[in-house]
């Protein structure tokens, strides 16, 4: 039996800054933010948006009435997390109408979390094919302004529907799992953007790569020419492009040429979004089966999926007849239609998220043009609203 994606998209906010505008403001060469980054635009994210209403405008609008009706299992990866103890899943499964039959769990490892949700969700199905499984990666990437990460912020959110005879890709049953207490990346409870020691974050993402995918390859038997295309974790996209380099000397001459020009696809929506966390192998794979012709049904692809602090897994996915179908088709261009803000707004925009204390906040959504948003704090309870409810 084929398990694996049925349906896959993307939400993020209406907002970017242009990312050559940026490095002017920070004293940079812009090329060392296009090229050397490998990023042209970040998604700015307002006050209006967060976990929980990216990770419902992700999912909505690809769920009919019969996918609602058949998910019992809904499990939101995050790092962006707004409750220590209630997970957001419980939010989005209500703004998204699901079953009250339906397991709702929130799943945390760094940027890996939303793999293991989706392998979760697989063996879920594998079990009761009948069922159908949302798995959704959301979170806002914040480093802080004036820091070297800031260039890799971003945000946005990644909704898959996991079903047996999947539209998109057939999931393998093998991968290879890596997970070890490195100090690469983290964020302690009471701080608001990550802790990160960016080179060496950088090399155990490298390393990791490594070993998966060797150890992928030899767990299977399979041959890396066996796999079309390799699709990674995104934290900006020049880290894809150095762990792609670091498999080329396993394969000839044209197997390298034909790796590097998919991978340009790979990379190309997530270069106009930025990092999303644990959203960001799979908004590289939208990117990659939304705008690559070259690929066609029966293609393998391999995923790296890597989460500081740290694990990471290679497996891979076997592309179906009919993919373009279950896919996030009107994505590019909703990208191209973003406002840009200038950095001074972006600067406000980043301080001016609900603050983390206890009195009655609101937040003006009149500019948001979303379904869901995030209007404040009540009673310290979050107030979501519906504007199709
Ligand atoms: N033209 C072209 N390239 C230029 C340039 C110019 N004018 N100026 C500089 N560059 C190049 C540099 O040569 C360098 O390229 P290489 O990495 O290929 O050598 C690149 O631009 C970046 O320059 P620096 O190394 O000087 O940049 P930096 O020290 O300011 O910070 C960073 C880079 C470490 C990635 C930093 O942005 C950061 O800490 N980001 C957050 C951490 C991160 O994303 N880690 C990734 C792995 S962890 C992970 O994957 C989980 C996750 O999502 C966080």
């Amino acid at each position: 039996m084929k398990v694996g994606i049925d349906k896959l998209h993307f939400a993020t906010s209406h907002l970017y800054v242009d990312m050559a505008e940026l490095a002017t403001a920070r004293q940079e060469e812009p090329d060392k933010y296009l090229i050397g980054i490998g990023q042209s635009r970040m998604a700015v994210i307002p006050p209006s948006q967060d976990t929980v209403t990216l990770a419902a405008n992700a999912a909505a609008p690809m769920l009919t009435a019969a996918d609602i009706e058949a998910i019992d299992l809904l499990i939101v990866g995050t790092e962006s997390g707004i409750d220590n103890s209630k997970a957001s899943a419980i939010y989005v499964a209500r703004l998204l109408g699901l079953n009250r039959r339906v397991r709702t769990i929130e799943m945390k490892e760094a940027c890996y979390a939303a793999t293991a949700g989706l392998q979760l969700a697989q063996d879920h199905v594998r079990a009761h094919p009948d069922k159908k499984a949302l798995v959704i990666g959301s979170d806002i990437a914040r480093y802080g302004l004036n820091t070297p990460g800031e260039p890799t912020q971003g945000g946005g959110a990644v909704a898959m529907l996991v079903s047996a005879d999947p539209q998109v890709l057939a999931l393998g049953t093998e991968s290879c799992v890596l997970s070890e207490d490195v100090m690469d990346f983290w964020r302690p409870l009471y701080h608001t953007t990550a802790l990160v020691d960016g080179k060496y974050s950088s090399n155990i993402y490298i390393d990791y790569f490594q070993d998966v995918f060797k150890g992928y390859l030899q767990k299977t038997g399979m041959q890396p020419e066996d796999l079309a295309a390799l699709v990674f974790h995104l934290p900006y996209t020049k880290m894809g492009l150095k762990a792609l380099r670091s498999a080329l000397p396993l394969v000839d001459d044209a197997q390298q040429a034909s790796w590097l020009a998919h991978f340009e696809h790979a990379r190309q929506l997530n270069r106009q979004v930025g990092n999303l966390y644990t959203g960001s192998l799979y908004l590289s794979l939208l990117s990659q089966l939304l705008t690559d012709d070259k690929l066609k049904a029966g293609d393998r692809l391999g995923l790296f999926s890597y989460g500081s602090g740290a694990e990471g897994e290679f497996f891979t996915g076997e592309l179906q007849p009919d993919y373009q179908a279950g896919l996030d088709v009107g994505l590019p261009q909703r990208l191209a239609r973003r406002q840009r803000v200038s950095v001074s707004e972006y600067e406000k925009l980043f301080n001016g998220q609900l603050a983390w204390r206890a009195d009655d906040q609101t937040i003006d959504v009149a500019d948001d043009p979303h379904r869901f948003v995030l209007t404040g704090q009540q009673d310290e309870q979050r107030q979501y609203l519906d504007r199709e409810a």
